[in-house]
C-alpha cells in the first residue's frame, strides 16, 4: 500500500490557497526565519495592543518556556465573534443540528454576540472574572460554544469535561482546576437517549463537599426534571433574562491562559494541558484555513465533540476566528439511521466535513447502500483525525463517500498541540493512503531512535518535535515541573510526541501509533494506569494489567487481565460486574472490551509487570513473545496463552 500516491487533482488546485510549490517556499520560510514567518502570520488576528516580540521558546531541560506574541494583548472572543460584525453580522456563524433530524437552527454572527455577551454578563454576576476556570459539562448545543466563548470574553479559563465521563472523573477534574462554577444541561440527548448531567454534576459535588462549586448553570436542553439546589443552581434561561446582551471583551495578554483540557497520560491521574490566547488562536485559525482550504462561504463540518480538543480548534475556535460557517451536531452517526451523516451533509450542503476512522469504520459495516442513497455533492474536502486511518477505511472514505471527488487531509495532532501538525494541503500534497504526510508550516518534526539519536532520511523511530509552533500547550495545570518530565526529558532539548512514526523516501510521516502506555480506543485517549487503578479498586480484584489490542471498529480496544483475591472465582457475571464498575468510575470510554482472569501476571525478578508479553498474547500473536528468560515465574505465561480472550 505505501507504493500507492493519489495525484493532486487539477479541481483541487484550483482555487486552492497553496499548490505544492507554494507549500515547499512558505513551509522553508516557516522554519529558516520563524520570527519573520510568524510575525507575519501572528497579524491574521486583531491584537488591541499590538505585540512586538513574536517567538521566545526554550525547551531546554529544567528551563522549558514557551511564550508567543508575548507582549501583545487581544481577546479570543473579539477575534471570533465581534471583529466580523461589520463585514458578516448576518452570515451564519454555526448551524445546529440535533440529535433529532427535524431539529435544526441557524445562529448569525449578531445573534452568537448578543448570546455569547448575555452568557458573560450571567458569569460575570456569579462573580467569574479575568483567570478563574469554569467547568463546562455540557451537551453538543449551541450553548457549549457561548459557553466557552463567553469565558474568553472576560479572560476566564474553560475547563470542559466530555459528557461521557462519570461523576467521579468531573469530580476530579472540577477539583484538579478549583472551579467554582459549572455549566451544565438538565440532560443531554444522543441517539434518542437521555444522559443524565446535572444529576452526574449533583453526583460530582457530593463527592467533593459543599465548599468548592458555588454556583450550577443548568441549560434547559430536554426540559426534564432535575433536583436544584436553592441558592446554587439556576436555570440558565432564568438568569439570563436578568442581564443585558451588550458586555465588553476583555484584552488580555497573548500567554493568558484560555482553556485547560483534561488528557490521559501512560501514568497517574489525567493532566491538565494548559493552552494560551495569542499563539493558540493563529495557529488554530491558520491550520484551519490551509489544511481544509476553507474558502469564504464554505460550510464546514467537524464531527468531533467540545468535550475533546478537535471540538475547541476546529469546531470553535479556528472556524469562527476565520468568519467561517461551521456546522455542530448534536447525534451519533447512526441515528436514526446510518446515512444521517450524509443526510446532514445534503440537508445543509456541507462542503468541508472532518471526522474519525472509526466513525467511517463502523459505517463501512453497513455497505454503500446508505451512503449511496444521498448525493454529497456539496462535499469539496474531507478529513480524519484521531487515530491511523487503516488504507481499507481511507479507500471506502474517498471511493465511497468522496466519489473519488475529494482529497483525504490525514491530520495528525495532539491535545497537547492545540492543532494540527502534520497534514496533506488539499491543493498541495500528494496524498498517499494511510500516511499524514508532510509538516504544516512552523513545525520542525524529529525522528530519533531509542537512545535520542536523531535519525535522518527514510527511517523508523519516535516522533519528536524539534522546536515550538504558536500552539503548543504552555504547562500542565499547577504542574510545571510535570509538564517537562512528560514531554521535554526523554529526549532533552526536543518535544516528544509519545508516537511512533515512519518517515518514507518522500519524507512523508507514517503515525504508527502509541510508544508508550496510552491506548487509543475510537480516536480518545486512555492511560492503561487510569484503568487499571479503577480495576483495583474493586473489592475482589488483587491486581490488573491493561493494554490495548487492535479492534476492528475501535482501532484499539481495552484488553484486562485482573488477578483476584484468593478465594474469589473468576466467571461472567464477575466480568459483567468489572466493566460496571469502571463505567461508573471512569465512563464508557473506559468499558474493557475483553477481561481475562490471570492467577499470575508475568513479572521480572524484580517485580516490574512485562506489558510486552501481555501486550503480544493480547494481539492473539504469541508465536513471538521475544525473550522471556528474565521472568521471575516463567510458567505463568502458559496458563495467559491457554486462557486468552482474543481469538478469532
Ligand atoms: C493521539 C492524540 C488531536 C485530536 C484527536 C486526538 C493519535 C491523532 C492521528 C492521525 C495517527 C493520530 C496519536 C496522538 N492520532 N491523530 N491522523 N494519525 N494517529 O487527540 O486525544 O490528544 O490523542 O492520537 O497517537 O498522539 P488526543
Amino acid at each position: 500500500m505505501e507504493g500507492k500516491v493519489v495525484e493532486v487533482q487539477a479541481a483541487w488546485r484550483e482555487g486552492a490557497h497553496v499548490d505544492d510549490a507554494q507549500y515547499r517556499a512558505l513551509y522553508e520560510a516557516s522554519v529558516s526565519d520563524p520570527d519573520a514567518f510568524w510575525g507575519e502570520h501572528g497579524k491574521r488576528i486583531d491584537w488591541m495592543t499590538p505585540f512586538t516580540k513574536v517567538k521566545n521558546t526554550s525547551f531546554e531541560p529544567g528551563r522549558v518556556s514557551i511564550k508567543w506574541f508575548e507582549d501583545g494583548k487581544t481577546n479570543v472572543a473579539y477575534n471570533c465573534i465581534d471583529r466580523h460584525l461589520e463585514t458578516r453580522g448576518d452570515q451564519t456563524a454555526i448551524i445546529w443540528e440535533g440529535d433529532n433530524p427535524d431539529e435544526s437552527k441557524h445562529i448569525t454572527y449578531r445573534e452568537l454576540h448578543a448570546q455569547v455577551c448575555r452568557m458573560a454578563n450571567v458569569l460575570r454576576n456569579r462573580g467569574v472574572s479575568k483567570g478563574d476556570r469554569v467547568t463546562l459539562y455540557m451537551p453538543m448545543i449551541p450553548e457549549a460554544a457561548y459557553a466557552m466563548l463567553a469565558c474568553a470574553r472576560l479572560g476566564a479559563i474553560h475547563a470542559i469535561v466530555f459528557g461521557g465521563f462519570s461523576p467521579d472523573s468531573l469530580a476530579s477534574r472540577i477539583q484538579g482546576c478549583t472551579s467554582k462554577v459549572v455549566i451544565t444541561a438538565d440532560e443531554g440527548l444522543r441517539g434518542g437517549r437521555k444522559v443524565p448531567l446535572k444529576a452526574n454534576v449533583d453526583a460530582a459535588i457530593k463527592r467533593i463537599g459543599t465548599d468548592l462549586v458555588e454556583h450550577v448553570i443548568v441549560v434547559r436542553r430536554t426540559g426534564g426534571s432535575v433536583e436544584m439546589e436553592p441558592g446554587r443552581d439556576v436555570y440558565y434561561d432564568e438568569a439570563a433574562e436578568q442581564v443585558t446582551d451588550h458586555c465588553p471583551a476583555e484584552p488580555v495578554e497573548a500567554e493568558h491562559p484560555l482553556f485547560i483540557l483534561y488528557t490521559s497520560g501512560s501514568t497517574g491521574q489525567p493532566k491538565g494541558v494548559v493552552h494560551t490566547t495569542g499563539g493558540y488562536l493563529v495557529y488554530a485559525a491558520m491550520t484551519h484555513q490551509y489544511v481544509f482550504d476553507y474558502r469564504e462561504g464554505d460550510v464546514y463540518w467537524c464531527t468531533a465533540d467540545v468535550g475533546w480538543v478537535t471540538g475547541h480548534s476546529y469546531i470553535v475556535y479556528g472556524p469562527l476566528a476565520n468568519g467561517a460557517i461551521t456546522l455542530m451536531f448534536e447525534g451519533i452517526p447512526t441515528y436514526p439511521s446510518t446515512s444521517r451523516f450524509w443526510e446532514v451533509v445534503d440537508k445543509h450542503k456541507v462542503n468541508i466535513f472532518y471526522t474519525a476512522p472509526t466513525a467511517i469504520r463502523s459505517l463501512m459495516g453497513g455497505g454503500e447502500g446508505p451512503v449511496k442513497k444521498t448525493s454529497r455533492a456539496s462535499l469539496r474536502v474531507l478529513g480524519s483525525v484521531g487515530e491511523p486511518i487503516n488504507p481499507e477505511a481511507w479507500e471506502w472514505y474517498y471511493n465511497v463517500v468522496g466519489d473519488k471527488r475529494c482529497p483525504i487531509v490525514d491530520t495528525w495532532w495532539q491535545t497537547e498541540t492545540g492543532g494540527i501538525l502534520i497534514s496533506p494541503l488539499p491543493g498541495a500534497t500528494a496524498l498517499k493512503p494511510g500516511s499524514a504526510t508532510r509538516p504544516f508550516f512552523g513545525v520542525k518534526p524529529e525522528m530519533v531512535d531509542a537512545e535520542g539519536k536523531v535519525l535522518q532520511g527514510p527511517c523508523e523511530g519516535n516522533l519528536c518535535i524539534a522546536d515550538s509552533w504558536p500552539g503548543q500547550m504552555r504547562t500542565v495545570y499547577g504542574d510545571h515541573e510535570r509538564f517537562e518530565q512528560t514531554y521535554f526529558s526523554t529526549y532533552p532539548g526536543k518535544y516528544f510526541t509519545g508516537d511512533g512514526a515512519r518517515r518514507d523516501a518522500d519524507g512523508y510521516y507514517w503515525i504508527t501509533g502509541r510508544v508508550d502506555d496510552v491506548i487509543n480506543v475510537s480516536g480518545h485517549r486512555m492511560g492503561t494506569a487510569e484503568v487499571e487503578s479503577s480495576l483495583v479498586a474493586h473489592p475482589k480484584v488483587a491486581e490488573a494489567a491493561v493494554v490495548g489490542y487492535p479492534h476492528a471498529v475501535k482501532g484499539q480496544g481495552i484488553y484486562a487481565y485482573v488477578t483476584l483475591n484468593d478465594g474469589e472465582e473468576g466467571d461472567d457475571a464477575l466480568r459483567k460486574e468489572l466493566v460496571v464498575w469502571v463505567r461508573k468510575d471512569i465512563g464508557p470510554i473506559a468499558s474493557p472490551d475483553l477481561i481475562q482472569f490471570a492467577p499470575g501476571l508475568p513479572k521480572t525478578r524484580s517485580g516490574k509487570i512485562m506489558r510486552r508479553i501481555l501486550r503480544k498474547i493480547a494481539e492473539d500473536d504469541f508465536g513471538a513473545l521475544g525473550d522471556t528468560s528474565t521472568l521471575a515465574e516463567p510458567a505463568v505465561v502458559e496458563d495467559l496463552i491457554e486462557n486468552r480472550q482474543n481469538r478469532p
